[in-house]
């Protein structure tokens, strides 16, 4: 549905050459949630603007199904531009307009008759859940409000892919929950292609089916949610899936790590499917001079395949929890929980 080809996009500045987006290889099935996850600077938005037509690759193709993006005509790209539609992280709404003009916009400018307007934007405003806001003004809205008039605003050309470039990164955690779910059912719904830009594996987690990892204009790592959960190589990979896991350990846990202080021996241990850990801890009591002391369990589900994590202390002699950890280790993936974590 979407290719990208060796993409690339190089900027100059003062006369030095930066490779915003350095050889990129992304192929995202119709009607995938695909994320992009990065730190700042890694070429994300960069990467969105070259799908969205506002930018030209200096080297690579972007296919979209069937056409390649820098051989579209001019009104091949006018036509292409209604099939994709962008929700931003600041909303970008037209303040002194209402949210039903807001909606209703994009189809304003195309000429769109407008009864058919009136009917599709009542329409899209009924499945974001804000009819009855019509026409109160972008100011009158809360935060999540907002995004769900970008998104209405999105969907109002029935496009066949939506480019969301850090969509929830301005809201509480719980509203970020309810325009992510909001986000699936678009997908459910509309069977849309939706691209995601964002800098939260937490965002990742929730809905997306697959994902690459950008660092410095590369995707360094990609594939699907549990694969990459499951199973990270590369340390940038590792330290955005360690901050959600850590974030899933209530801070009570985490400040009693600190409070008992130095010495202490505690670990996060994170198992998929069958390599349940409790066996392997039964196993580790029976054949080492350790101790198991669980502080913490939890098992979620990735893409409807158990996922869990435990905090475990170890008490015993150094020596013997160096074994035991090296028993351990070959089974279930094992991290060290810094005592000054929380
Ligand atoms: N128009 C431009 N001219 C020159 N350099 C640019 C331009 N746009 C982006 N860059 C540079 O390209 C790199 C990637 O920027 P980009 O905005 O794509 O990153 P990002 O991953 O979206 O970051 P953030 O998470 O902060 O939004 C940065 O080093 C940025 O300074
Ligand atoms: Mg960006």
């Amino acid at each position: 549905m979407i290719q990208f080809e060796n993409v690339s996009k190089v900027y100059e500045h003062n006369g030095k050459e930066l490779r915003a987006v350095d050889g990129v290889d992304i192929s995202i099935e119709k009607g995938e949630i695909f994320g992009v996850i990065g730190f700042s600077g890694a070429g994300k938005s960069t990467l969105v603007r070259l799908v969205n037509l506002l930018e030209q690759p200096s080297g690579g193709n972007i296919l979209v199904e069937e056409d390649d993006l820098s051989r579209l005509s001019k009104p091949g790209l006018r036509k292409m531009r209604k099939r994709i539609g962008m929700i931003f992280q600041h909303f970008n709404l037209l303040e002194s307009k209402t949210v039903l003009h807001n909606v209703a916009f994009p189809l304003i400018i195309s000429g769109t008759p407008k009864k058919k307007i009136k009917a599709r934007v009542e329409e899209v405003l009924d499945f974001v859940g804000l009819s009855d806001k019509a026409h109160q003004y972008p100011e009158e809205l809360s935060g999540g409000q907002k995004q769900r008039v970008g998104i209405a605003r999105a969907l109002v050309t029935s496009p066949d892919i939506l480019l969301c470039d850090e969509a929830t990164s301005a809201l509480d955690p719980e509203t970020t929950k309810s325009i992510l779910q909001l986000l699936k059912r678009v997908r459910d719904e509309y069977n849309l292609t939706i691209l995601m830009i964002t800098h939260e594996m937490n965002a990742v987690r929730e809905v997306c089916d697959r994902v690459a990892v950008m660092e410095n204009g590369q995707v360094i790592e990609q594939g699907s949610i549990f694969e990459l959960f499951s199973n990270p190589q590369h340390p940038t990979t590792k330290n955005f899936i360690q901050s959600v896991m850590e974030s899933d350990i209530p801070p009570s846990i985490l400040s009693g790590i600190e409070e008992r202080g130095g010495g202490r021996h505690v670990y996060r241990v994170t198992f998929v499917r069958e390599k349940a850990a409790q066996p392997i801890f039964s196993q580790v009591a029976k054949n080492y001079q350790v101790e198991v002391n669980v502080l913490f369990g939890q098992i979620t589900e990735l893409q409807g395949i158990p996922f869990g994590q435990l905090v475990v202390e170890l008490l015993g002699e150094d020596r013997e929890i160096v074994r035991a950890l090296d028993y351990i280790q070959r089974t279930v993936s094992v991290q060290e929980v810094e005592a000054d974590a929380g």
